[in-house]
């Protein structure tokens, strides 16, 4: 796919119903967010107020503040919540990749507007972030083809799109602005600090994982991000009715995916076994790969039970 397309494919979460919807067209303009920062969005609430678990000590007020990503202060921060100091388990390998000129241009402009970096020290208000909209969010969106096609299709549900890769939030954030998008904001750094630190009980309208690292070596599989642990964390984020949606071609992954969400006790399966695939997703750059390797690519799709 070009740079620059982002062709509408309904979408499931701004309607009523769980049936996608038509594919609307995409808004006009590019209309800027409120900055993210402690200034906007964020409540400066301190996390741990809740039902999670409380903010760990690496975390505490005395922590040197994340530096810029580019040498003049500008773009996401290199290490936001300071994760070398946690010892958890990681679903990411942290990685040194190329970010291009055009990547970097969008990152040093549009970091501002519409930006977060993870840093667990405050509650985010998505309300205001997203202005009223139900925000699905998206971990590991790669480079971010897919979360500009689905923001495109439907520009009432907002997308919080979270990646540690640099090159693909510069990229995905040029897609916005070249498209018109203003419903998408890119959170950098781990997904799990987010929603342990930054997300408030029951405000997710959905969650999106697609293609995630499938760590296929036995002592790697602890990294696997859809583990038991990992969904009792983001069943508390998700309200009633949201719609959870994995996918994957990694097939020993797709059974550990299967088992562990049909285990949850607050999620409840929309299809027997694996989901058809549905017509709003739409293909990634890791589900190509799977595909040119002859794998067989299954969908799955959960639904939040009521409290
Ligand atoms: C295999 S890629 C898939 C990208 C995209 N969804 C696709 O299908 O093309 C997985 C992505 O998940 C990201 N990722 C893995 N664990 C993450 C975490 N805990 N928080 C944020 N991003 C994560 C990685 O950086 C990587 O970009």
């Amino acid at each position: 796919m070009s740079e620059n397309s982002a062709a509408p494919a309904p979408t499931p979460e701004s309607g009523p119903a769980a049936q996608p919807g038509p594919a609307a067209e995409p808004r006009p303009a590019f209309t800027p967010a409120p900055a993210c920062g402690p200034d906007a969005a964020h409540t400066g609430e301190r996390p741990g107020q809740d039902d999670a678990a409380p903010a760990p000590a690496h975390q505490q007020a005395s922590r040197p503040a994340p530096k810029p990503m580019f040498p003049d202060g500008t773009g996401p921060a290199a290490d936001p919540a300071g994760s070398h100091h946690e010892r958890r388990i990681r679903s990411f390998q942290p990685r040194r990749s190329r970010v291009s000129p055009g990547q970097a241009d969008a990152l040093r402009r549009l970091w501002p507007q519409w930006g977060l970096d993870i840093d667990g020290l405050s509650r985010i208000d998505l309300d205001k972030l997203f202005e009223g909209r139900p925000v699905v969010l998206e971990i590991g969106f790669g480079m971010g083809e897919a979360t500009a096609q689905m923001a495109a299709a439907d520009p009432d549900t907002g997308i919080l799109a979270c990646d540690v890769h640099t090159p693909g939030q510069g990229n995905l954030l040029g897609l916005a602005e070249r498209n018109g998008l203003s419903n998408i904001r890119v959170a950098n750094g781990d997904a799990i600090i987010l929603l342990r630190e930054m997300l408030a009980p029951a405000s997710l309208a959905g969650l999106r994982v697609y293609f995630p690292d499938p760590w296929p070596k036995k002592r790697h599989h602890k990294r696997r991000l859809i583990q038991p642990e990992f969904l009792s964390l983001v069943t508390t984020r998700l309200a009633p009715g949201a719609l959870v949606h994995c996918a994957t071609d990694w097939e020993p992954y797709a059974e550990q995916m299967l088992d562990v969400l049909s285990a949850e006790p607050t999620l409840a399966n929309e299809h027997s076994g694996y989901a058809p695939r549905p017509d709003f997703r739409p293909f990634t750059k890791f589900e190509g790969q799977g595909l040119d390797k002859g794998h067989v690519v299954h969908d799955l799709l959960f639904r939040r039970l009521p409290a």
